[in-house]
């Protein structure tokens, strides 16, 4: 029997009140398969243990994480805690320490979500985001000069390696033959003449590898609007750290909100654990009541299942959530529905099917 080793962080807020339920459904899907097991140890990391311990995380944390084979995390972030202590301290360190270099954000709008864009067919709103990780942007690159002063200086440093921008890029690629999908970049080439030009060039010289996808390159104030009035457009799409950050909360947005998006921190090469989440927060303002839409933590648990190579139960796991919506029966408040955060769960575990 196989074993997969997850390493779960429930993290702050409704950060296990979501983790739950995401952990109910693997091991649902490990029942019904047989073929292999997941064995989860649980890490009390965040905020709360910020508070105790004056750290987010143990020092020794990213040693640890790197025994498993997967890390699955809810939420952090809380009140009384700087937001940039609890991203850089935890989720970035994370991110960063373990290469997870390639974010996988699918936008996919499921039926029974309203449409929010009425002239536009639904299954037009359907694609996947790979966003850059690790660099550009958010690289953590930059200075803060004269503070306080009359000629304060803040600079903020884009860093785009030749070796980061092209692994993204190629993985997108092969992500788009493997899907016999187009590939769409979005850069910002003409108002920032080094690094966005950089990256275009690059897709262009990996683009001439593979003849047989489909490309096409946006600025990225273009794609917004394009996003919002021609969605069929975008296929599966490559971009930058800042931008795939943006985009991803408007194609959240398309496709139901934050209760239903999900994210997956890949490192491809698997030296090292990957990461899977909601991308939603930990929404103190309903924390600790049983509400929270548990369907983004699900979803990312359908990444962890296609992440091992079980691709069909990542499709059942969609289905189960799709079949839940439609039905309407079982739904979370900010759906419109008065059901808890476990009733969810069960309803979506009831709604999984046997394949095989
Ligand atoms: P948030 O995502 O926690 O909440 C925004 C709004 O969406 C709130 O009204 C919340 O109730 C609602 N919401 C979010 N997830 C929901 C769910 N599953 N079901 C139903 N409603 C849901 O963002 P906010 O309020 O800006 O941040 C709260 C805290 O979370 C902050 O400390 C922030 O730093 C942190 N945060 C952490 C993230 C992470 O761990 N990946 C991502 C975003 C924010
Ligand atoms: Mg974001």
């Amino acid at each position: 029997m196989k074993v997969h080793k997850i390493a779960v962080i429930p993290g702050d807020g409704i950060g296990p009140e979501v983790i739950d339920e995401g952990v109910k459904v693997l091991q649902r899907i490990a029942e019904l398969d047989g073929s292999f097991t997941f064995e989860f140890d649980y890490f009390p990391w965040g905020c709360e243990y910020y508070a105790k311990n004056g750290k987010m995380m143990d020092d020794n944390g990213l040693d640890i994480l790197k025994n498993y084979d997967a890390i699955y995390l809810g939420a952090v972030g809380f009140p009384g805690v700087p937001d940039h202590i609890s991203l850089w301290d935890l989720l970035l360190k994370i991110r960063k320490g373990f290469d997870q270099y390639v974010n996988l954000r699918p936008i996919k709008l499921l039926n029974g979500i309203p449409n929010a864009l009425s002239n536009v067919p639904r299954e037009n709103i359907d694609m996947l985001f790979i966003r850059e990780n690790t660099e550009g942007e958010y690289a953590g690159a930059g200075d803060w000069l004269n503070k306080g002063r009359e000629d304060e200086i803040a600079l903020q440093t884009g860093v785009f390696t030749r070796k980061g921008v092209e692994r993204i890029i190629r993985y997108a690629f092969e992500e788009a033959r493997k899907q016999g999908k187009s590939l769409t970049s979005i850069s910002k080439g003409n108002a920032m003449q080094y690094s966005m030009v950089f990256w275009d060039q690059i897709f262009e010289e990996v683009a001439n590898e593979y003849p047989d996808v489909k490309i096409d390159s946006y600025l990225v104030d273009a794609a917004s609007m394009l996003l919002i009035k021609d969605p069929k457009r975008f296929e599966i799409v490559v971009t930058t750290n800042l931008f795939g950050d943006i985009l991803t909360d408007l194609g959240a947005a398309l496709a139901g909100g934050l209760g239903l998006a999900a994210g997956a921190n890949v490192n491809p090469e698997k030296t090292f654990p990957s990461m899977f989440e909601p991308i939603h927060g930990s929404a103190p303002d309903i924390a600790g009541q049983g509400i929270a839409n548990p369907m983004a933590t699900v979803w990312s648990a359908s990444q962890i299942l296609d992440f091992f190579g079980y691709e069909q139960w990542g499709n059942q796991v969609i289905q189960a959530i799709e079949k839940t919506l439609v039905d309407k029966k079982v739904l979370t408040p900010d759906l419109e529905g008065s059901s808890t955060t476990a009733d969810v769960g069960d309803e979506i575990i009831n709604n999984l099917v046997k394949i095989k």
